[in-house]
């Protein structure tokens, strides 16, 4: 066999994009179910139930800002779009 070294780079090309795929797949058959709390339905927070997501989310900072009246636990991941995160129920 006289290898062509064009073929081998491109039969290494192959491999790497299948390995690639794989991991990808593997990565999203893994992810753990949605579980972040959702919008709660009490009081305080069915007022944002009808509004524009962007809408509601101005609103959110007034009480959940490190100095309201229901902080953000330590560690909260980064806080730009509330609601993309902290869905609605249905
Ligand atoms: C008027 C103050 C106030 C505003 C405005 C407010 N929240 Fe809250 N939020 C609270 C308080 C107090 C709690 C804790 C008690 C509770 O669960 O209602 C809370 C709890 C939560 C929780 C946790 C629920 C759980 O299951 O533990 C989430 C998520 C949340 N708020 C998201 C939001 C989002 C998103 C917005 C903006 C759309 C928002 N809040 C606006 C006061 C507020
Ligand atoms: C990138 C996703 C993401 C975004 C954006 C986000 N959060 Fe969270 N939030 C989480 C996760 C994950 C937790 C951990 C606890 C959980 O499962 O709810 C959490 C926890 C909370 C809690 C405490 C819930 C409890 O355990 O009592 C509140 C309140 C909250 N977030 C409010 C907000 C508000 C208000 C915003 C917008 C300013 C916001 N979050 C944006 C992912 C997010």
């Amino acid at each position: 066999m006289n290898p062509d070294p064009k073929k081998n780079k491109t039969r290494l090309l192959n491999i790497l994009f299948l390995a690639g795929c794989a991991a990808i797949l593997a990565f999203l058959l893994k992810a753990p179910p949605e579980s972040t709390k959702k919008l709660p339905q009490d009081e305080i927070h069915l007022q944002f139930y009808p509004l524009d997501k962007k809408e509601a989310e101005k609103h959110c900072a007034s009480c959940h800002a490190p100095e309201g009246q229901a902080p953000l636990p330590e560690g909260h991941p980064p806080k730009y779009r509330c609601l993309f995160c902290h869905k609605k129920y249905q």
